[in-house]
C-alpha cells in the first residue's frame, strides 16, 4: 500500500531506505538522485585524463580560467558555460608569470574553501587549482608572446605581463582541452589577445566573450576592489563616472577624442586619492587610439585608487 509522504525540501538529510519502503519502490529506485558533484584536481597529468576520457565520450567541455576569489563576474562566466556545454570546467591559479617585480603577487586575495562552494552551487565539474611548480617544474623555459596589440595600454604599463597571459592560457587550454572557453570584457586587451593568439596559433577552443558585471553603483567587480579602504571604494567610482561622462558627452553630439579626454581626465583629478595610470579611446579591434568617436570606440581607463590599480572601459556609441 503506498502512503502519500510529504518531503520538506528544506530538509537535507533522507532515509532514503525509508522513503522506499513507505513509497514499495523497486529497490534501484531507492538510491539518490545524483546531484552534480564537483571535484578539485591539482595535477596536471590527471587534468588531462579527465578532459581526454570525456572528450572521448563526445562530451563538449565549456572552460572558465580565473585566478580565484570569486565574484559575480566570475559566475557569471560560469553561467554562461553551464548552459552552453556538457560539462564545465574552472580554473583557479593565481599565476606568477602574469605579476611584475613590485606588483601584488603575494597579496593577491586567495580563499580556495569559498571558491570550491560558489563552484559547487554554479554547477562545476571540475576545479582545476594546480600549484605553481605543477605548472612551472624546474627547468621550464617556454613562453607564448602575442606581438603588437600587448605593446599598449596594460601592456605597457606592465611588461611582460601578458606574455604571462598567453602563457599560462595556452597551457590551460593544452591541460582543459576546452571545446569553449569564457572570458570577460571587464579585460578588454586580454580578451583581444587571447583571440588573437587562438587564431594566430590555430588553437581549436571557441572563445566566447561575456559582458562586464556590475556592483550597483556601477563599479566593475574585481577581486581586486577588496584591497580597497571605505574611503577608496568610494572615490573608485570615478572609472565607471568616466564612462558614463564620456558617453554623455558624445550622446550630446562631442566626438572629438581629445577634447572628451580633456573633461573626464579634469574629473578624475579631482579625486585626491585617483591616479590616472591611462585614459584612451581605442578601436575595439586594433586597440589603435582615434582621434574622432565612432561604433567601434571604447574608452579604456586604468586608475590607481591609493595603492590599487583598477581597470574599466566601455563603448562609446553602442
Ligand atoms: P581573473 O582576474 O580572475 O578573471 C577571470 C575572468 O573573469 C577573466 O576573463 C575576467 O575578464 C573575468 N572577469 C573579471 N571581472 C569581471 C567582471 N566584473 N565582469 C565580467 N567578467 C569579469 O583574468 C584573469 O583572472 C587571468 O588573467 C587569467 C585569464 C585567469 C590568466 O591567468
Amino acid at each position: 500500500m503506498k502512503t502519500n509522504l510529504v518531503i520538506d525540501a528544506e530538509e537535507t538529510f533522507f532515509d532514503y531506505e525509508q522513503v522506499a519502503r513507505v513509497l514499495d519502490y523497486p529497490r534501484e529506485a531507492r538510491l539518490p538522485v545524483q546531484e552534480p558533484t564537483t571535484i578539485t584536481i591539482t595535477s596536471v597529468a590527471e587534468m588531462q585524463q579527465w578532459s581526454r576520457l570525456q572528450k572521448a565520450a563526445g562530451r563538449r567541455i565549456a572552460f572558465v580560467p580565473t585566478m580565484g576569489f570569486l565574484h559575480q563576474g566570475h559566475l557569471s562566466l560560469l553561467e554562461e558555460g553551464r548552459e552552453n556545454a556538457d560539462l564545465l570546467v574552472l580554473s583557479i591559479f593565481v599565476n606568477p608569470t602574469q605579476f611584475g617585480v613590485g606588483e601584488d603577487y603575494e597579496d593577491y586575495p586567495r580563499d580556495l574553501a569559498a571558491d570550491t562552494a560558489l563552484a559547487e552551487k554554479a554547477g562545476v565539474n571540475v576545479i582545476f587549482a594546480p600549484s605553481a611548480s605543477q605548472m612551472y617544474p624546474a627547468g621550464y623555459a617556454s613562453r607564448v608572446d602575442v606581438e603588437g596589440i600587448t605593446d599598449l595600454l596594460c601592456g605597457a604599463s606592465r611588461p611582460g605581463h601578458f606574455k604571462g597571459v598567453t602563457t599560462v592560457v595556452s597551457k590551460l587550454f593544452n591541460i582543459v582541452q576546452p571545446d569553449l572557453a569564457y572570458f570577460g570584457t571587464k579585460d578588454f586587451q586580454q580578451l583581444a589577445v587571447i583571440r588573437r593568439m587562438v587564431l594566430d596559433l590555430n588553437m581549436p577552443v571557441e572563445i566566447v566573450g561575456m559582458p562586464i558585471v556590475r556592483e550597483a553603483d556601477g563599479l566593475a567587480m574585481s577581486s581586486r576592489n577588496s584591497y580597497l579602504t571605505f574611503e577608496e571604494r568610494r572615490q573608485a567610482l570615478v572609472l565607471s563616472k568616466a564612462i558614463a561622462q564620456s558617453r554623455q558627452m558624445v550622446a550630446q553630439g562631442v566626438f572629438d577624442s581629445e577634447k572628451i579626454l580633456a573633461e573626464v581626465k579634469a574629473q578624475i583629478e579631482n579625486c585626491h586619492k585617483a591616479r590616472i595610470d591611462y585614459l584612451k579611446i581605442c578601436h575595439q579591434l586594433s586597440l589603435q587610439e582615434q582621434d574622432q568617436v565612432d561604433q567601434d570606440s571604447v574608452l579604456l581607463l586604468a586608475v590607481y585608487i591609493g595603492k590599487t590599480r583598477l581597470i574599466d572601459n566601455g563603448f562609446l556609441l553602442a
